[in-house]
């Protein structure tokens, strides 16, 4: 089967991905600089997968490893998570985001054309549609950026298509609404480093007592019960998305694509259900709006069904059951050298 490099491999999304790769048949290689992930996500990846893990601790701007690694391995494609995520740090540090996600992506597509490797997935974002006035969002929509975080990813999905015109690269771009929930074992889910920025991690650490209450960021938005509308997707159903992705690259088809499911759910529907999954009141306020928030931000997700055959199947339920398994599990430790 073919042989895969997973740059990012072991963080939440990727990790996710890895186990749904192997499964697959494919055969992984992983490459992260564990900036933003723990080390002892490999032997619980081991154990997910049933074999030793193929990874290599390294950056995807150390241009001497990929050629190394290219030179070594006889890859057919790549998957591409490694970049910095976070909106806020963004803002605050936009030329170490333009580094590591711009810098990040070029170094990396350089290595793979020079070994002759052009079918890349790219782990895009939803967030490269702005601040949109027509919903659901098709991949059609005009692009912008409301932050260098965005503005990183908006160029990314450029330069391969630049790329592309100079060379035979077949790109898989995957617009990513927001990813929640964890691998039903509770060996692997999302890991934020200190405070959390997204919402999911923190209704989390209200759950297991970490911090007092949640904060709503706003209740007075023109949507149902007034808190912000987003399409929530379940890691699990995005891990698959990027199997069927690179099957399609490895056919040759090139596609850009909106992952989520299409059912947008507010802040307050969120919390509500991640009460439900823990059987007890979790403690919120109402807070001013974030700076930078959107209202609303859903996909239409029917590309991604007409291309690739893909549709989102876990609900809002097992998003949060799995979390609060993941967030239990790794407070207990796994009961193994992890
Ligand atoms: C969701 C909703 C908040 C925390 C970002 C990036 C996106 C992707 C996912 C990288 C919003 C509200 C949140 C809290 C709250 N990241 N909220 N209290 O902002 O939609 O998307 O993360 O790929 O690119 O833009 O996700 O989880 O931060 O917020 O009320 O403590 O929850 O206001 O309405 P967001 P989020």
């Amino acid at each position: 089967m073919p042989r895969i490099l997973l740059t990012g491999g072991a963080g939440y999304i990727g990790s996710h991905t890895y186990v749904a790769l192997m499964a697959a048949g494919y055969e992984v290689t992983i490459l992260d600089n564990f900036e933003n992930a723990d080390r002892g996500v490999i032997d619980r990846l081991a154990r997910l997968s049933g074999t030793e893990v193929d990874v290599v601790e390294g950056s995807v701007l150390n241009r001497t490893l990929l050629d190394r690694l290219f030179a070594e391995k006889s890859f057919d494609g790549a998957v591409h998570f490694a970049a910095k995520k976070a909106v806020g740090e963004s803002v605050a540090r936009p030329l170490d985001y333009f580094e590591a996600n711009i810098g990040g992506l070029v170094t990396l597509a350089q290595a793979m054309r020079d070994a002759g490797v052009f079918r890349i997935v790219f782990s895009s974002t939803a967030t490269v549609y702005g601040e949109p006035e027509v919903f659901p969002l098709t991949e059609d929509l005009p692009l912008s950026y409301t932050s260098p975080y965005a503005f990183t990813k908006l160029t990314c999905e450029q330069i391969l298509a630049q790329a592309a015109r100079a060379d035979p690269w077949v790109v898989g771009v995957l617009r990513y609404f927001n990813p929640v929930g964890a691998h039903p074992s509770g060996l692997i889910g999302e890991d934020p480093r200190g405070i959390p920025d997204n919402l999911m991690p923190f209704i989390a650490k209200v759950a297991m007592g970490e911090m007092e209450t949640l904060r709503v960021f706003g209740n007075d938005y023109d949507t149902p019960d007034g808190t912000a509308l987003r399409d929530y997707i379940h890691v699990m159903d995005l891990a698959r998305a990027h199997v069927q992705s690179l099957d399609a690259l490895m056919e040759g088809r090139a596609h850009t694509l909106n992952i989520g499911t299409g059912s947008p759910v507010s802040v307050l529907e969120m919390h509500a259900a991640y009460q439900d999954a823990v059987g007890r009141t979790l403690p919120y306020e109402i807070a001013p709006r974030r700076v930078g928030d959107v209202p609303k931000l859903y996909a239409d997700p029917a590309r991604a069904r007409e291309v690739l055959g893909f549709s989102a199947e876990h609900g809002l339920e097992e998003m949060c059951t799995s979390s609060w398994t993941w967030v239990q599990a790794q407070a207990r430790g796994w009961g193994f050298n992890s």
